[in-house]
């Protein structure tokens, strides 16, 4: 099946305005039965009440797990609806009955909020982290891992595509050691859901955590939890309400046996009600279809920035996803994010070296441009940012906003958030 280019962007309202969309690896944008069902069910919440809303589109809601299910073939038993990456990543690390001299084992490009829970549980309960080496492209080498597990190592935490920069992380080679030595392997997905296909079967993960707003298209405040139905009663949560267990006696609760048992009792129904229809979205559209387009985009404006004097690309990794990461000789990163927004109606995003790329900070790097494609996107996009970097490289004037006519990017002038996600 070829991508319908052309119908992705005419059900996405965001494509209408001469916006360029290119941070995706933030929040993508939403197509519209997406954020319809939102406004549908928070109509309905205004007129009938939360409650009674949700009763009456329960429907809806079990679609959702199903949908999530079916995004990374997993059951729907096996889904908990949360309401970010980090809720659902967190919900399985801190539910492990951590003892003192337990070991992770990590790479170097482990997301950041997931290194600091491990320094977290270092402090608390007395565990290791151990960074297994890149294979020298930035990606997690296998053989590294494999050689630091010991009788220690009790999970295997691993971000499937690092947040800022393009590589992929072998993770079926590390599901295959995570099987060889029964550890269990917690899978960051959080920018992959969506973006590519994804098969927890086949990738050998024992959990997985993803996020809505990003690659599936789905509204903020949503993400979802994939955990394998024999490990969901291995795993007693670390919080426990009246929808994760039940009172059954004045002085008793029972768990439940499904993934529920990591969520709370309220959540944004609304939201979980899209997230869903976002899932449902990528899947009818064709997450293989949407792979493939992101690829090819995002090759072209790799070879392009290639090309682009003064512009260095950073990406690493042998494998590469939509994420394309660079930075220029002289011009401050947040200076290139915030002129494109401004002068070009051209959306990118900062993103801190951080952690993750110690020999750019060494470089005296710290951040980067992070443009991030998806299947929506289209090569007219890409040639308007080559164009606008190059504009802003040799310090041309504003010619997009003067050709055009119309005032910089939607209005106002915004202030450039530091975006490390
Ligand atoms: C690799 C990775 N993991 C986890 C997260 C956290 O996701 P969330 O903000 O939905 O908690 C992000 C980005 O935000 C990410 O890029």
């Amino acid at each position: 099946m070829v991508m319908d280019a052309d119908r992705l962007r005419a059900e996405t309202p965001g494509c209408q305005s001469g916006l360029v969309h290119l941070n995706n690896a933030g929040a993508s944008l939403m197509a519209a039965p997406v954020s319809q069902a939102v406004f549908d069910h928070l109509a309905l919440e205004q007129s009938i009440g939360g409650y009674e809303a949700a009763a009456r589109q329960s429907h809806l809601i079990d679609q959702a797990y199903q949908a999530a299910a079916d995004l990374v073939g997993g059951k729907r038993s096996e889904i908990a609806l949360l309401d970010n990456a980090t809720r659902a990543w967190q919900a399985i690390f801190y539910a492990m009955d951590w003892q003192p001299g337990d070991r992770v084992v990590t790479g170097h490009a482990e997301y950041n909020s997931n290194m600091i829970a491990f320094r977290h549980a270092a402090d608390r309960f007395g565990i290791e982290v151990v960074l297994a080496d890149d294979d020298g492209n930035g990606a997690l080498d296998p053989s590294a891992l494999e050689a630091l597990i010991d009788s220690r190592t009790r999970l295997i935490c691993v971000s499937h595509m690092p947040t800022n920069d393009g590589l992929i992380n072998p993770v079926e080679e590390i599901g295959a050691i995570a099987r060889r030595h029964t550890i269990p392997f917690l899978l960051d997905a959080c920018q992959s859901a969506g973006q590519m296909p994804i098969d927890v079967g086949r990738i050998g993960c024992t959990m997985l955590s993803a996020t809505g707003r990003k690659y599936l298209r789905g509204p903020r405040g949503t993400g979802f939890l994939w955990i394998r139905q024999d490990w969901i009663e291995r795993l007693s949560p670390h919080v426990l309400d009246i929808r994760s267990a039940e009172w059954v006696a004045v002085d008793d609760y029972r768990i439940v046996d499904n993934a529920t048992r990591f969520e709370l009792w309220e959540s944004n129904v609304a939201a979980h009600i899209g997230f869903g229809v976002a899932c449902r979205y990528a899947l009818d559209t064709g997450v293989a279809d949407i792979w493939a387009r992101i690829k090819t985009l995002s090759n072209t404006l790799r070879t392009d920035l290639a090309a682009l004097p003064g512009f260095n690309l950073r990406d690493r990794g042998r494998e590469k996803s939509g994420i394309v990461t660079f930075s220029h000789q002289h011009l401050p990163a947040e200076t290139i994010v915030s002129r494109l927004r401004n002068e070009w109606s051209i959306n990118t995003s900062v993103s801190a070296t951080q952690l993750t790329r110690t020999e750019l900070i060494e470089q005296g790097i710290t951040q980067l441009v992070r443009a991030s494609v998806h299947a929506y996107n289209t090569h007219e996009d890409i040639n308007r940012l080559i164009h606008a970097l190059n504009a802003l490289a040799t310090d041309q004037p504003d010619h997009h906003n003067r050709e055009s006519g119309r005032n910089s990017s939607m209005g106002a002038k915004q202030d450039v958030l530091n975006e490390e996600d």
